[in-house]
């Protein structure tokens, strides 16, 4: 059967698990390319299926040699008109190249949040993991999260604070420029955003995997945050998203005390926007991204997530250049955010026109291709889109 990109919106609704098997290799590849480095060993990975969080377990596993435990939300193959998420393949064919490698890859699929897969993760770490990790990688971005503690669901709203803001999108599926208006969060809608996407449930993976002795003397732990610039202010770091964030870094400190006595650290990154799943359904966000890439790409500094998590684990978190900020934060940020960087950013949106955003003028082509390749699609060296449906049933990652 042949396959072929389907959108909706910005939310893709095909995959071509062809094209994730490669992508997944052109990123161990770009890792080898760089050389190894001494980082850790045994690390476990939550958002492990995808994006930043794939990107961190590839330079883990094949810039440092770590064995690795990877926890996603991720959807198999049902039939024909359901081959399943991105994700799920990309969690297979990690596991195929890194056992290939002799590296340990586990994955479990589910919930995250829940009690459940914490104790799973718990008992694999001690049973058939060699007892301890040495880091925890925090990379969940999820619309909902049930606190297994009072049974309460909350969902998340990216919205702004106490204004309503409009701007420009873009639409992938129209290939449309067009004006956004998004109201403001309401208290509960903040308070939703905070429990999904703010550190609350970090604090409580540590608090377990400590209690249950899975932390390695010198344990590392860290949560991807996003500030941006101004420009972008309005509808993350001043609003929902931002608020979440912001308490992750208050869950941060409390992590850090927790850690004290193992000589361990927490730690925010405050990474890059990149073209993601979760970042082009972020209002308005993808105007400020088509932008910025041609800049970036212009200037020789664009990145997309393998890039910039091998650049942050062999310099910042197992390197000497981790340059921590006033808030102890690591800036890996500082590129997009440089001066001249953002000057260039502000004069090519305010020439944006609906006639003008698929010219070479701005990145657009580049951001659709990285969104298509999220998806398997137009990969580099990936010319097959023939899939065999109950071939992809018999996999399991
Ligand atoms: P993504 O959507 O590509 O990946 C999210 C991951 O979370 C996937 O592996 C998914 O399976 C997993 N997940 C979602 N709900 C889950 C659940 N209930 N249980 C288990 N796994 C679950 O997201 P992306 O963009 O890589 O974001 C990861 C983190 O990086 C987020 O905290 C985000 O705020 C942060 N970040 C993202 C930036 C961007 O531009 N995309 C910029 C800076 C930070």
């Amino acid at each position: 059967m042949k396959v072929e990109m389907k959108l909706k919106g910005n939310m893709a609704r095909s995959v071509n698990p062809n094209g994730c098997k490669q992508e997944v290799l052109n990123q161990i590849n770009y890792v080898k390319k760089q050389g190894d480095y001494e980082g850790t060993k045994k690390a476990l990975v939550l958002g492990a299926s995808s994006s930043y969080g794939l990107a961190s377990r590839i330079t883990a596993a094949f810039g440092s040699h770590a064995d690795t435990i990877g926890v996603s939300f991720e959807r198999g193959p049902k039939d024909e008109t359901m081959l399943g998420t991105a994700g799920w393949y990309n969690n297979i064919f990690f596991k195929e190249f890194a056992e290939k490698e002799g590296l340990i890859a586990k994955n479990f699929i589910g919930d995250a949040f829940s009690l459940e897969m914490k104790e799973q993760v718990i008992d694999y770490i001690k049973q058939e993991f060699g007892g301890e990790i040495d880091l925890l990688v925090y990379s969940l971005a999820a619309p909902k999260r049930t606190d297994y503690k009072t049974g309460i669901t909350y969902s998340s709203a990216l919205k702004p604070i106490g204004q309503e803001v409009s701007g420009e999108n873009i639409n992938l599926e129209k290939e449309e420029l067009f004006i956004q208006t998004v109201e403001p969060a309401t208290e509960e809608e903040i308070e939703g955003t905070v429990k999904v996407m703010g550190g609350e449930d970090w604090e409580w993976w540590v608090e377990l995997l400590k209690e249950a002795g899975c932390l390695a003397e010198g344990f590392k732990t860290v949560l991807y945050s996003y500030i941006g610039p101004d420009v972008t202010h309005a509808f993350y770091h001043d609003g929902s998203l931002g608020v979440a964030k912001e308490q992750a870094e208050e869950s941060s400190k409390r992590i850090n005390k927790n850690l004290k006595s193992l000589n361990g650290e927490s730690l925010i990154c405050v990474s890059k926007a990149v073209t993601t799943k979760a970042s082009v359904v972020i209002p308005i966000l993808p105007k400020y991204l088509i932008c910025l890439y041609k800049v970036m790409q212009e200037m020789n500094l664009h990145e997309t997530p393998i890039m910039h998590k091998d650049r942050i684990f062999r310099t910042m978190l197992y390197g000497t250049e981790s340059n921590y900020d006033e808030k102890g934060r690591l800036r890996p940020d500082s590129w997009e955010l440089r001066a001249d960087v953002q000057e260039k950013v502000n004069n090519l949106m305010a020439q944006l026109t609906a006639d003008n955003f698929k010219t070479d003028l701005i990145a657009y082509d580049l951001f659709k291709k990285e969104f298509f390749n999220l998806n398997g699609f137009d990969v580099d060296g990936n010319t097959n889109n023939d899939v065999d449906v109950a071939e992809l049933m018999r996999m399991k990652p």
